[in-house]
């Protein structure tokens, strides 16, 4: 079976990938720099497939180092790229470690990609390219917006770069990738999310401040133009997301793609308040949970949740898992990282 490179393959939605890839029968080769993730990961992976994929620790930003890779492994036939730093308020403090480590990197293996007779390149986009979408639910055809942040801005110009490198190497195809947000963790609590420090994102905090790590959850806002006046997105399981990669690279691999650069929305379709994650979480564990509505964050949008036609429709994946399934894996997750499981 094909050779697949899947760069940020020990971190959360790479991590997912790469199981679903090895179910698959394909052979894998990660490169993690392993800034935001440990190699413990390939124990889970081993635990759920059977399987340890090759892991070659390397920063993306070591040109020579890409190169040597891509001399070693001069059969890899397609790679998810999925290595960047992604904390949006980070960015927002050092943009230029932001637009070296996401923008240089993809530019040094896309180089490599070019080498190549054939290559096929799934991107690790985000839904942040629409900002606040003027409709809703989000196409992949609404526009792209000047981006909220640093981080959101690598997405756009990654993939303007992506765009321009297919248009003039015939032997290159790509699909971006543009996730809602991603929560949750395999039903096997081997491996899930790992945030460093305090964590930015809504789940993660949900289920730390359940497990007695956080005193309270902050909700960002209870004044938005909402039902319950909490911002809303769209929750996407990380497993139904890591699913949706392995259909994008297979029609790749498969000359099934209509266009040498696509895109495509990743999410349920369905929005989520704020609030209503919340509900969810005390539903599913049967713990009251402790928070508080405090003002806005700087930066948040009101509402995005996506149109999943084109995905259900050209790419033939649709989302099996819910939000309750999510939070549910999540908190089994957290519980077993505490060791309270
Ligand atoms: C969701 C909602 C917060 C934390 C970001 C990136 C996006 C992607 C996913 C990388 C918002 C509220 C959050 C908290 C809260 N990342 N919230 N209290 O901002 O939609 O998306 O992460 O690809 O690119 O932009 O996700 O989980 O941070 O916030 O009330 O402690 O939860 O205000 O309404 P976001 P999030």
């Amino acid at each position: 079976m094909d050779k697949i490179l899947v760069t940020g393959g020990l971190g959360f939605i790479g991590s997912h990938t790469v199981v679903e890839l090895q179910n698959e029968g394909y052979e894998v080769v990660i490169i993690d720099d392993l800034s935001n993730s440990s190699e413990k990961v390939l124990d889970g992976i081993l635990a759920i497939t059977g399987k340890t994929p090759i892991f070659e620790k390397l920063d993306l930003k070591d040109k020579a180092g890409v190169e040597a890779f891509f001399t070693k492994h001069n059969d890899v036939k397609g790679v998810i790229h999925f290595a960047a730093s992604k904390a949006v308020g980070e960015s927002v403090q050092e943009p230029l470690l932001y637009y070296e480590n996401n923008i240089a990197t993809l530019v040094y293996v896309l180089k490599e990609l070019k080498k190549l007779s054939s290559a096929s390149f799934i991107f690790s986009s985000s839904c942040t390219v629409y900002g606040q979408a003027d409709e809703l639910p989000i196409t992949e055809s609404a526009p792209v917006k000047k981006a909220e942040s640093p981080y959101g801005n690598t997405k756009q110009i990654g993939e303007e770069i992506i765009q321009d490198t297919c248009n003039v190497v015939p032997d290159l195809k790509a699909i971006a990738l543009r996730y809602f947000n991603p929560i949750g963790a395999h039903e096997s609590a081997e491996i899930g999310e790992l945030p460093i420090g305090v964590p930015q994102n809504l789940v993660p905090f949900i289920t730390q401040t359940a497990i007695g790590l956080r005193d309270q959850l902050s909700v960002f806002g209870g004044d938005y133009p909402t039902p319950d006046g909490t911002c809303i997105r769209d929750y996407i399981h990380v497993v139904d997301l890591a699913k949706a990669h392995v259909v994008a690279l297979g029609r790749l691999l498969q000359n099934k793609n209509q266009s040498n650069y696509e895109t495509f929305n990743l999410g349920t379709g369905k929005g989520s308040s704020v609030l209503e994650v919340v509900q969810s979480f005390e539903r599913v564990s049967g713990e009251k949970l402790n928070y508080k509505i405090v003002g806005r964050r700087e930066g948040d949008i009101i509402s995005a949740y996506a149109d999943t036609n084109k995905a259900n429709n050209e790419l033939g994946w649709k989302t099996k898992l819910s939000l309750d399934d999510a939070i549910r894996s999540a908190w089994k997750w957290e519980q077993k990282v505490r060791g309270k499981s």
